[in-house]
Formats: C-alpha cells, structure tokens, sequence
C-alpha cells in the first residue's frame, strides 16, 4: 500500500496507462482489457490491472493537475515499481494547425508551474518524453492513419486564466496545445529513470473556439487508448 493506493504488492503491472478521470480508468478497464480487477478505490480514483493482448497492463485514473497526477505516478514508481507510464487524456488547442479530434503526442512540456522549477533553483529543466514510447506511439497512429501532431505542449496548473495573452504567445513558437499534467509526469520520469509519455486528444481549440461532441470525443479517446496501449505493450 501507499499513502493513496490500496493495491498490495504486484497487483499493479509495471506498464500503466493514466487518465485524469477515474471513470475513464473504468472504461478503459472494461472495453480494452481482459479479466480487469479494481486495485484502488481510494477517494474514489479507480485503478485496474488486466491482460491486453496477452501483457499485463494497468490503468490508474490520477484525477486533473500537476499536484493531483504528481502524486498518484510517483506513488506507482516508488511503490509499485511501475517502469511505464503513459498520461491518455484531453488538451486544448493552441496552434492553428491543429483541430478537435486530433491526437497530439506531447515530445516536451513547457511549463508556468513551479512544481517542475522548484526543484532546480537557477535552471529551466526541459520536461521531454521517452523517445522509445514516443517513436512506438507515432507508428501505431501513422499505422491506424489518426491525425497526429508531435511537439511541445504547456502544462499548466490553471484552467480558467484571467489573461490568456502569454498562453497565445506560445502558438508562436510551435506549443500545440494546453494540458495540465504531462510536465510533471515527465520530471518523474527523469528523476526516477522510467519512461514516461503524455498522449492528448484534443476537446476544445483555444483560440478559434472549436469544441467535440460528447460522442466525438468518446469516439477519439478510443483512438488514444488504442495507441497508448500499443505503445506500451512494444
Ligand atoms: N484540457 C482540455 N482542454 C483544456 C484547456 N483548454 N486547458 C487546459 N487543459 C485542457
């Protein structure tokens, strides 16, 4: 056990899968994986270990931002010894180029939050992904033909900003889309030497106001959850 998961020891695979949303942990748990046990229900932050295609895999729902998702993948590194952990979740677009529905495979995460520059007084650590899950995902989603952007998101800690001109500014320099997660797992995944990817399928655009449908984002995330899986089982 640790302090926000109840799983006893080796009841969680060492490749996992994190949405925000525990109920999406669920349905991922039910449409994807064979003979899925709940490990966690504590506060509710659902986790299943099950087989896909014959690998034991894990999904843990780590609830929205760095603080919350923080805490649930290093208590899956230090605790559990989980060696891969792939963030499936939503982002907003940035860039012009890129629409609702299309996945963005997030290759680093700017960040404003202090949780990632905290750590190195002096420096901005550049939060990347692990290139070998990164390359894995690019394949399966070129393969399956999903529109697929690769480069820089912004993880931030705010959702409702007052000001949103500096957030703007970053489409300038090629930032894809806003998120509020993947700059924390990546920290992780360098402090504690294990891979580490953040895959995002984007509800809203941020600047020309497109939103999905409830069914045509239930329709991508499946899209997501597909390559997250085939990316982790590689
Ligand atoms: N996730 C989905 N849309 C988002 C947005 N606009 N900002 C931050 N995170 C998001």
């Amino acid at each position: 056990m640790s302090v926000h998961i109840e799983a006893k020891p080796g009841e969680i695979a060492d490749k996992i899968l994190l949405p925000g949303d525990p109920l999406r942990a669920k349905f991922i748990a039910e449409n994807f994986l064979e003979d899925a046990k709940c490990y966690n229900n504590v506060r509710g932050m659902l986790g299943y270990t099950g087989t896909y295609k014959g690998e034991r895999v894990s999904v843990q729902g780590t609830g929205m931002g760095m603080p919350s998702a923080g805490i649930y993948a290093q208590e899956l590194i230090q605790s559990y010894g989980v060696k891969k952990l792939v963030r499936v979740g939503t982002c907003g677009a940035l860039s012009k180029d890129v629409h609702v529905r299309d996945l963005i495979i997030a290759q680093g995460a700017v960040t404003s939050s202090s949780m990632v520059e905290k750590q190195f007084p002096g420096f901005h650590f550049a939060p990347i992904a692990d290139f070998d899950l990164m390359m894995q995902a690019y394949k399966v989603a070129q393969e399956k033909g999903f529109t697929t952007h690769v480069g820089n998101v912004l993880s931030e800690d705010t959702f409702y900003k007052d000001d949103l001109t500096s957030t703007f500014n970053l489409a300038e320099y090629g930032v894809l889309g806003v998120e509020m997660e993947a700059a924390i797992l990546y920290y992780l995944g360098a402090k504690f030497n294990v891979q580490t990817l953040g895959i995002m399928t984007v509800s809203d655009h941020m600047i020309t106001g497109e939103e999905t449908t409830s069914e045509e984002r239930q329709n991508t995330f499946k899209d997501m959850m597909y390559v997250g899986l085939e990316a982790i089982i590689a």
